[in-house]
């Protein structure tokens, strides 16, 4: 990975960090965002430390906000030339309904809009610097069809509802963007990092939140197969994918749903002012 720079989101914690350390001791130029100034230099301090690689940044970037979210594509857009990998991996489960920054379901805002004008706002550097790629994180929860008439469950709120709800979401706009990034040198592949002992369920009450911990897995297993999509010769004409322990799935034909795809898109590049 010498030469080529990655940036992800959400790289202070869990998957996201450990993802951040496997491409930076790959010799990958590693930009991180971080929500909290200075959990992101911590993490950056830390993962110069672990890697002996110098070559990590990071961008503060509130992805409840899509104000914050134009401000880091700006700042990485001038602070470098080229995008050859982008990690849309933060994400966040919460139990109770809350609000982003622009007054919308804070879980669909940062789990999906988030990803989608973020990865629309840095695709003109992403086709410069083609070969590039791009890997979403989805959940295994991912489920049902998409509520167009609630998207923001202001009926009906159930945290995993709303959850897999999102990622069923980051699906659809991989497998529609893959479509859209024909020929251009781009590919675009999702990923279901299996349960990995995060700070995922932060939200869900200390009992739940130690039990998640107990029976899952390490952060670095989960992180192993965005690395591998990041990387690997494998997979570099491979798009519009699910993938599970570096290989695709099919799963449910929801997923495949192109015209639910494309009715999303259209909605989505409201809500974002696309
Ligand atoms: N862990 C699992 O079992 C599992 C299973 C399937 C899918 N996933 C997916 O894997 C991805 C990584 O999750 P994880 O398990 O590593 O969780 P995590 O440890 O909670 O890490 C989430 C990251 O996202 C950041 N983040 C959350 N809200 C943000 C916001 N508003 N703005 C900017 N950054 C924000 C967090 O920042 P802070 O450090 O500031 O909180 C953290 O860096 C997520 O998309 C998740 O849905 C995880």
């Amino acid at each position: 990975m010498k030469g080529k720079i990655v940036l992800i989101t959400g790289a202070t914690s869990g998957i996201g960090k450990e993802t951040a350390r496997g491409l930076a001791q790959l010799g990958a130029t590693v930009v991180i965002t971080a929500r909290d100034v200075q959990r992101g230099e911590q993490t950056k301090q830390e993962l110069v430390q672990s890697t002996k690689n110098n070559n990590i940044d990071v961008l503060f970037c509130d992805l409840s906000s899509f104000t914050s979210i134009r401000d880091c594509c700006r700042e990485f857009l001038k602070r470098y030339t080229a995008l050859h990998v982008l990690i849309n991996n933060a994400g966040i489960v919460e139990y109770h309904r809350r609000e982003s920054k622009d007054g919308i379901e804070n879980t669909f805002a940062v789990n999906y809009l988030a990803p989608f004008l973020m990865t629309n706002l840095l695709l003109d550097m992403l086709k410069k610097s083609a070969p590039a790629r791009i890997i979403n994180l989805t959940s295994g929860l991912h489920s049902g069809t998409i509520h167009f008439d609630d998207l923001e469950f202001n009926h009906s709120f159930s945290g995993m509802k709303v959850y897999g709800h999102s990622k069923l979401a980051v699906i659809l706009f991989t497998r529609l963007l893959a479509e859209r990034l024909k020929g251009t040198g781009i590919t675009v592949n999702c990923t279901n990092p299996g349960m990995s002992a995060t700070n995922l369920s932060r939200d869900a009450g200390w009992f739940s939140a130690k039990f998640f911990k107990l029976i899952a897995k390490e952060a670095s297993i989960g992180a192993q197969t965005p690395i591998y999509l990041a990387s690997s010769s494998e997979v570099e004409t491979i798009s519009g994918e699910y993938f599970e322990k570096k290989v695709v799935k099919k799963i449910n034909q929801e997923t495949y749903d192109m015209d639910a795809a494309k009715k999303l898109w259209d909605v989505s590049n409201k809500y974002v002012g696309l």
